[in-house]
């Protein structure tokens, strides 16, 4: 955090000293050398255990021991009558940081289960720089393949698989488009993919956008020097951010969104750095004739997802609920 930065909205005290030292935990952690110190991360990745609330019960589901492959299985258990959709939920932190039961995240898919409600399945997918691109994608997908084909104990019986849709906060977000894109080249029994959610996702280019310059250092949680450590910790050794999973729409593109690729809506922070690299997803995605939501909250910063007292996590909800509506009835 910086001295002078044009604070994006009056965020209470405590809000402000978690997100300091939550930066300043991520800041150390991240070696200048590019690897993970994950001792000195494990001390503040608080994690919780599955357990059964009053609203929302959880439990893990191994799917692949080899290589730590399983997912947090939220089932909210008000709605047990009325099918639900099916969230299939990446969690952010540059593609290097935390797991589907770190508080921080664990708290977002039960906030999401309760209040859309839906049935949220949490991946934990593998981590860079250890596990580079594409590792967490395949990660990702094979939990999809996993639900396709296995009867799952457990498994709600009011979770509508004709409903699927894949979300992701920041890095997440990058993973819910290109996972969806592997999905859409793949023919499932049950599970139908029909929203993306990107919640501040996370994309980039060699080429600075206005987004960039004019917020670097100035705002909370991401600076250039973050994006471009985790970018290079994620990336095959060598390559730039023009690569087309950071630069999806750009010189290297090769993304061919099939004929089934689903709607997506897209939340962004007049705050946040990556916002306009955002932007131009979007208009890559409507170029390319898909359909498209643009959500912008002027005053939030990247993360504001992660703290449900600031009012645009309420707006979130309601156009969510909207967008997975308006999707089901597409789909009946
Ligand atoms: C990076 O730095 C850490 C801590 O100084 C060290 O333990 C590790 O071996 C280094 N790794 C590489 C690949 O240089």
């Amino acid at each position: 955090m910086t001295g002078n930065a044009p604070i994006s909205q009056d965020l209470p005290w405590t809000l402000r000293l978690f997100i300091f030292i939550l930066t300043f935990v991520l800041n150390t952690a991240r070696r200048s050398n590019g690897t993970v110190n994950r001792p000195f991360m494990k001390v503040f990745d608080s994690k919780t255990s599955p357990l059964k609330e009053a609203d929302v019960q959880t439990t893990d589901v191994i799917v692949d021991t080899t290589r730590d492959l399983w997912f947090r299985l939220f089932i909210p258990t008000t709605a047990t009558t009325t099918k639900l959709p099916v969230i299939i939920y990446f969690h952010g932190g540059g593609f290097v940081f935390f797991s589907a039961n770190s508080n921080l995240f664990e708290a977002i898919c039960k906030r999401l289960a309760v209040n859309l409600p839906a049935v949220v399945i949490s991946v934990n997918y593998r981590l860079s720089p250890e596990h580079r691109y594409p590792s967490a994608f395949e990660d990702g997908f094979d939990v999809i393949k996993f639900i396709d084909t296995s009867n799952l104990k457990g498994f709600p019986s009011n979770a509508d698989l004709n409903r699927c849709f894949l979300a992701g906060d920041s890095a997440g977000g990058n993973m819910a488009h290109h996972v969806a894109v592997m999905a859409g080249e793949h023919e499932f029994s049950k599970v139908k993919v029909i929203g993306i959610v990107g919640i501040q996702p996370f994309f980039g280019a060699v080429e600075r956008t206005e987004s960039e310059i004019r917020l670097d250092k100035k705002t909370l949680i991401l600076s250039l020097e973050i994006t471009d450590w985790y970018w290079k910790a994620f990336l095959p050794v060598g390559e730039n951010r023009d690569h087309p999973v950071v630069n999806v729409f750009g010189p290297r593109s090769e993304a061919v969104l099939g004929f089934n690729f689903p709607a997506t809506i897209v939340f962004m922070g007049g705050f946040d750095i990556l916002k306009d690299g955002q932007k131009r997803y979007c208009e890559g995605l409507k170029k390319a004739g898909k359909e498209v939501h643009m959500v912008e909250y002027p005053n939030a910063f990247h993360g504001f997802y992660c703290f449900p007292q600031l009012k645009e996590w309420s707006l979130l909800i309601d156009e969510l609920k909207d967008f997975i509506g308006k999707q089901s009835a597409a789909h009946q």
